[in-house]
């Protein structure tokens, strides 16, 4: 039993902020960050929450696989960035979307969160439980983001991207992800949630504005695990299917620095013409930006039937993993 993806969304907010925007905010210039990371502008929400951009890709998804908001068993939300905890930000799509059926969970895996959400979904549908799911990765970063700190609010954007999963009866593709928590360091966000009454800072106390309750990174140290472990995940899943590297038409890559992605298809001996790009436009979506970018590639008729692609991820916790697509 394998999966179907039968329909895609994406959800981009209208309000563009460029690099000359951020070099208004810090000692950086347009150069310099298009030069090092390949963004030239980002979106950010301006009134939209990471559940109404959930729900619009959502949303996008159901009318392109022309699936009834009934019909879904499973609703699947990646995000590190929502605006509600109770309930998840997958209830809340479900309220939206009047989808009465589905079972909803949302998961936290930062860049790697869409692939382990479609993981997790395919898992569900292989096994019977499940036959219809709602994939969705939505991220508000610039809630999340230190925009006095050049290295890291240069990178990210918001945005949200889904896809429509079947039961199918063609052959499985086996993932392949790995975590590696020692070396969570590298990318942290503290959560305001561990004060409790007994360590809750008062009024005016400058715990409140500490720089841990936005994302802090080791750029150097992500970006050399990114390029080192991406090229072997992508080999390790080739292999565990019995697939060959020429046999993949597409690899959808987190979209995280354009130097990374170029790094990738180096390592892998592969044209960068298969590798897509959006960062210029969106930055860095987090679990958004595979979504984002499939959406992107359905709609304009880049993926032709038969086509093998692989999507991989990598971000925060350590986490990375590489899943196999077959386009039907
Ligand atoms: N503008 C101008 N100069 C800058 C900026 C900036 N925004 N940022 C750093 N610099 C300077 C530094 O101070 C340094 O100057 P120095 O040589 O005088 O000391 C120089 O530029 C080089 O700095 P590096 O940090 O070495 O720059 P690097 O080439 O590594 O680029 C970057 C930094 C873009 C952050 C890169 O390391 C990167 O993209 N890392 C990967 C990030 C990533 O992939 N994250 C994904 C996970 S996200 C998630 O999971 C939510």
């Amino acid at each position: 039993m394998a999966v179907n993806i039968c329909g895609t969304g994406s959800y981009i907010p209208s309000h563009v902020m460029d690099n000359d925007g951020i070099a208004g905010l810090v000692d950086t210039s347009d150069q310099w960050i298009r030069e090092r990371t390949g963004v030239k502008r980002r979106h950010i929400v301006d009134g939209e929450t990471t559940v109404s951009m959930a729900c619009e890709a959502g949303l996008q998804a159901l009318r392109q696989a022309d699936v009834a908001a009934e019909e879904i068993d499973l609703i699947l939300v990646s995000t590190i960035s929502s605006n509600v905890i109770l309930p998840c930000a997958a209830c809340e799509v479900q309220k939206r979307l009047r989808a009465v059926n589905a079972t909803c969970f949302d998961l936290s895996a930062a860049c790697t969160g869409f692939v382990l959400a479609y993981n997790t979904a395919a898992a569900y549908l292989a096994g019977g439980i499940y036959k219809t799911a709602l994939v969705i990765g939505s991220e508000s970063l610039s809630n999340l983001t230190n925009w006095k700190d050049r290295g890291t609010c240069i990178l990210f954007g918001d945005g949200a991207g889904a896809a429509v999963l079947k039961a199918d009866a063609r052959r499985m593709y086996f993932p392949v992800t790995h975590s590696d928590g020692g070396k969570g360091g590298a990318l942290t966000l503290k959560s305001r949630h561990d004060w409790n009454v007994l360590n809750a800072p008062v009024q005016g106390d400058e715990r409140y504005n500490g720089d841990e309750f936005f994302m802090q990174m080791d750029g150097k140290a992500v970006f050399q695990f990114a390029v080192k472990k991406v090229p072997e995940v992508i080999r390790e899943t080739l292999e565990r299917n019995g697939v060959s590297q020429e046999e993949i038409s597409w690899f959808l890559l987190h979209q995280a620095n354009k130097r990374i992605v170029e790094s990738v298809a180096k390592r892998l001996g592969e044209p960068i013409e298969k590798f897509p790009m959006n960062i210029q436009e969106y930055g860095n979506t987090s679990s958004a930006s595979i979504p984002i970018l499939l959406d992107e590639m359905n709609r304009r008729g880049a993926l032709k039937k038969g086509q093998k692609l692989v999507m991989a991820g990598f971000g925060a916790g350590l986490t990375w993993g590489a899943a196999l697509y077959e386009w039907i």
